[in-house]
């Protein structure tokens, strides 16, 4: 095993807290004597034990000559708990291996002078790149009191959010939702614009966590929602915040050390959070569908009365993943099929429906392609 296996171990570990250290970076640590593990922990809450003190209260054996790996830089200097550079000294450990810099300013760079003046040996850089991805939110976070905002859309081929009815709930396949799924385990708060909560009535909780430490806000101007929504009535509805701005609420979700804020839509406050620069990062779940709302451009346009583009599965195309992309465009999978075979409602339109009108899913035979009406 290598200094880097041994990291690895560590950052694992630390992806475990991910979501539930605000407003403490979500970290790991593997005490390693005579090529045995003897002890890892991680820093699991804020207030807890840091991730070096909880490795070595958890050493089977004494730690006296061992060598910690530590997935961001020790602390230096005291905080809510004491400094793990003294417990470190105090174990009496002989190497410390740590991956990044702590991008917090009352640490940075202090550890390796304060250990190596203890006489340990100190390396640094090792897995860094890895262990970096861990704490982008808390790098922004300590850095500039704002939280890190993930934007995620699921949208058809043919880039809509919600089908003619008006309802999301089947753009994204259960793949998707179950990978996009692990990003709420991962985040502080769950935010959504107030037309999503009275059209879709989502939880935007997680079943793949503890939820006692998830926030959601929903974002209305006007203060018109529904009193009955799940946010608002269901057992975790103490910690959902209602906001009539959207960046107040992504400054006031800072203020209150949220690190990670995911916003899971719609297209309205997304739009609003992208026009105020507060979007860090957009991520598309590209379902291989055709919505369509009679005026599907050309290249959905099919003999077939009811045939759309889709994939069996409605993957989240590889290309999301980082494969499969050439240039600028990516391979989405798919294959030409009848709408029922997705359990796609289609309802016939009458001449006295207009396009887009709540009845019409995809074009029907009493309409030619294109037709405009
Ligand atoms: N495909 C997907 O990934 C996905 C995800 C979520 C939702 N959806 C679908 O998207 C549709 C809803 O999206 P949408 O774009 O119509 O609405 P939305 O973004 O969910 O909500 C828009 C509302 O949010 C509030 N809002 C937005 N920006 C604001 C700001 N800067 N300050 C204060 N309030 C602000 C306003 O609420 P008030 O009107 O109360 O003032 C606004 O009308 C639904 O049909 C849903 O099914 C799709
Ligand atoms: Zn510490």
């Amino acid at each position: 095993m290598t200094d880097a296996d041994y990291m690895r171990r560590a950052i694992a570990l630390a992806w475990r807290s991910a979501g539930h250290t605000r407003p403490n970076p979500p970290v790991g640590a593997v005490v390693v004597k005579g090529g045995k593990v003897i002890g890892e922990g991680r820093h699991r809450r804020c207030g807890g034990d840091h991730a070096e003190t909880a490795a070595l209260k958890a050493c089977k054996s004494s730690p006296v000559g061992a060598t910690v790996y530590v997935t961001l830089e020790p602390c230096s200097k005291p905080g809510r708990v004491g400094a793990c550079c003294d417990a470190l000294i105090a174990a009496g450990v002989k190497r410390v291996v740590w991956a990044c810099a702590d991008p917090n300013p009352t640490n940075r760079g202090r550890a390796a002078r304060v250990l190596r003046k203890a006489g340990i040996a100190t390396a640094h850089g090792i897995c860094a790149d890895e262990a970096a991805e861990l704490i982008i939110p808390f790098a922004k976070h300590v850095t500039t009191g704002m939280p890190y905002v993930t934007v995620k859309l699921a949208q058809s081929l043919d880039g809509k959010i919600c089908d003619n009815f008006g309802s999301a709930r089947w753009i994204s396949s259960e793949r998707s939702r179950r990978t996009t799924g692990r990003l709420r385990e991962r985040v502080d708060a769950i935010m959504v614009g107030a037309e999503t909560v009275r059209k879709d009535d989502p939880s935007l909780l997680c079943h793949t966590r503890r939820n006692d430490d998830l926030w959601r806000a929903v974002v209305s101007r006007s203060g018109r929602l529904p009193r009955k929504a799940q946010v608002f009535t269901d057992a975790a509805k103490d910690r959902t915040l209602v906001f009539r701005d959207a960046a107040e609420a992504v400054r006031e979700l800072g203020r209150r050390g949220f690190m990670h804020v995911l916003c899971e839509g719609g297209l309205g406050l997304a739009r609003s959070l992208a026009a105020a620069g507060l979007v860090d990062e957009w991520i598309t779940v590209l379902a291989p569908i055709v919505i369509g709302d009679g005026h599907l451009s050309d290249a959905f346009r099919f003999p077939g009365e009811d045939t759309i583009v889709v994939s069996a599965s409605c993957l989240v195309p590889s290309a999301l993943c980082g494969a499969d992309v050439n240039g600028a465009s990516c391979l989405v999978p798919g294959a030409l099929c009848e709408a029922k075979a997705l359990g796609i409602e289609r309802k016939q339109r009458t001449k006295h429906q207009a396009p887009g009108t709540k009845h019409q899913v995809l074009r029907t035979k009493h309409q030619a392609p294109g037709t405009k009406h």
